[in-house]
């Protein structure tokens, strides 16, 4: 991996960390920063090596505390609209990736850092952090898919609230309302994230990869061409060695050593 000004990388027995590393600026986005997400995710997506990949922020402080404010203040429409599309393509790269990603929300987790976990599969956070998208006060709307992604979350009436009131919500409140699926001490969190990551790795590698896949592409379908996609990508592992394998072990009753294939 080629080293990044705003971002640090390890990969240690199969499951990547990647940092978003700004810490005097509570990790902000800057397009620099968001650039180097699209190049180290493209990067990622190729590492056989990085089975799971766990994505959050330097620092005790802040996961991310949105888009770099400082960047965007002179920006006019056209700027605005670049910094959008930038995200837009770094987020879409985390939810194309064919390894499972989870956030680890270390603190502060606004606007564009709200935006950047919620494109991850699943969030872990330390009880301290809080969650918000502060946008309206600061006089423009979310811009980074938080109208979108956080909606499909949470459900309508919940994201208005969020965005229209702009205010910071707990890990336990973002917990009840499905925007975040475990909640833990602070200093368990990166032991739970790597807990997860392991419980995923015991399995199919085949397997999990396309249920990440055939729930993402379903959840933008109508439920009947939703189930029939389900009923082909199902099939489809039926023709893996993954598949031979996983119920053989179940019968032989010994544990499965998945190839992959
Ligand atoms: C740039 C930021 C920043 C940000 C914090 N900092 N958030 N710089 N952009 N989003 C900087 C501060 O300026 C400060 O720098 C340092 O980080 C520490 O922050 P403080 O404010 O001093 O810390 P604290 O008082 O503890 O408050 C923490 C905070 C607050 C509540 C998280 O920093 C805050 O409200 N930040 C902005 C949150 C926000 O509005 N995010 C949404 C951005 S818009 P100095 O140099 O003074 O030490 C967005 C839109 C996405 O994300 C879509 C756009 C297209």
């Amino acid at each position: 991996m080629k080293s990044y000004n705003n971002l640090l990388f390890d990969v240690t027995d199969g499951i990547g960390t990647l940092t978003i590393n700004r810490p005097k600026s509570l990790n902000a986005l800057n397009s620099e920063t968001l650039a180097e997400i699209g190049e180290a995710l493209a990067e990622i997506k190729d590492n056989a090596d990085v089975k799971v990949l766990v994505i959050t922020g330097s620092g005790e402080k802040a996961f991310v505390a949105g888009a770099d404010i400082s960047q965007m203040v002179s920006m006019n429409s056209l700027g605005a609209a670049a910094l959008s599309e930038l995200a837009h393509n770094s987020f879409k790269t985390i939810e194309s990736l064919p390894q499972i990603t989870i956030a680890a929300v270390n603190g502060y987790c606004l606007g564009g850092g709200f935006e950047l976990a919620n494109s991850c599969d699943i969030r872990v956070a330390s009880s301290k952090a809080k969650f918000g998208q502060p946008e309206v006060g600061l006089g423009i709307v979310p811009g980074f898919g938080g109208t979108q992604r956080l909606t499909r979350l949470v459900g309508r009436g919940k994201a208005k609230e969020i965005i229209a009131t702009g205010a910071q919500i707990t890990a336990q409140e973002a917990q009840s309302i499905g925007a975040v699926e475990e909640v833990v001490e602070p200093d368990q969190l990166m032991d739970k994230a790597l807990e997860i990551a392991k419980a995923i790795m015991k399995n199919g590698p085949v397997a999990v990869r396309m249920a990440k896949y055939v729930i993402d592409k379903g959840a933008d379908l109508d439920l009947n061409t939703a189930i029939s996609f389900e009923t082909q990508m199902w099939a489809q592992t039926f023709a893996t060695k993954d598949q031979k394998e996983g119920m053989q072990a179940f019968l032989e009753k010994r544990h499965a050593k998945f190839s992959g294939e």
